[in-house]
């Protein structure tokens, strides 16, 4: 179940750009961005905020010839800060809107339009593959086919980086997860809160790090190598 907030969300950067904004305020900001907004023209990080884009990133050694993908990059919300730390970015995605817009806010990378389960690169390609918000919107033998293909494209060593939903492993959160996604999400994201992140990637050949947990249990954040 979702709401036409969902449809919002993917119509209206700005509506996107304010919802996370809204989420990251649990983990302690997030940028103020206005890239596909009209009342905006420029993509704007605010000092000691984008806390939340970059939780994963954190503890990874990315040097400017790391060659990093962002996987579902969605408008470059990630992006963003990968290409301060990499000249080898390339952010993938499904779709043409949201790769239009990672183009104009986030020129520094090349983008690709595919699919995450069946992505154009060669075995072996990529040292980093980040995603960001993204596997919730998975069904559960998808979420499998895709992080296969990370396995597939990473090169050996390589590490895998993700930031998603998560239960909640404090009461407190309970109420404000669930009313997210009753209101912008659909039943994928509730299957994923009932996945074991860390158990399938070790199946698919991972060597998995203990997750973080943020905003009391309700994301997580798993690095995994390969
Ligand atoms: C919730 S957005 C997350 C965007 C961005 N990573 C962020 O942190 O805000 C999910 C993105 O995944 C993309 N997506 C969904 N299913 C996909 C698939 N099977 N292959 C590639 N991209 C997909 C959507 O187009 C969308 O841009």
């Amino acid at each position: 179940m979702a709401t036409i907030l969902r449809n919002w969300s993917y119509r209206y950067q700005w509506f996107y750009d304010s919802i996370s904004g809204l989420a990251a305020l649990s983990v302690g900001g997030e940028p103020a961005r206005c890239g596909g907004s009209p009342r905006c023209s420029d993509w704007r990080t605010r000092k000691g905020e984008g806390r939340l884009r970059q939780l994963a990133l954190q503890g990874l050694t990315i040097s400017k010839d790391t060659k990093v993908l962002d996987l579902c990059c969605g408008s470059g919300q990630v992006t963003q800060f990968l290409v301060k730390l990499s000249q080898n970015v390339t952010g993938l995605d499904a779709s043409p809107l949201s790769l239009k817009r990672a183009q104009q806010n986030v020129p520094q990378a090349k983008y690709v339009e595919a699919f995450a389960e069946d992505m154009p690169f060669a075995d072996h390609e990529f040292d980093v593959v980040h995603t960001s918000v993204a596997l919730h919107e998975m069904e559960q033998q998808q979420l499998r086919q895709i992080l296969q293909e990370v396995n597939r494209v990473l090169k050996p060593g390589g590490v895998f980086t993700l930031v998603d939903f998560h239960n909640p492993t404090n009461p407190l959160f309970v109420p404000g997860i669930w009313v997210f996604l009753l209101l912008f999400e659909t039943h994928t994201a509730w299957q994923l809160l009932k996945t074991d992140l860390p158990a399938l990637l070790t199946e698919i050949g991972f060597e998995v790090g203990e997750p973080k947990l943020y905003a009391g249990g309700s994301l997580q954040v798993i690095q995994a190598k390969k």
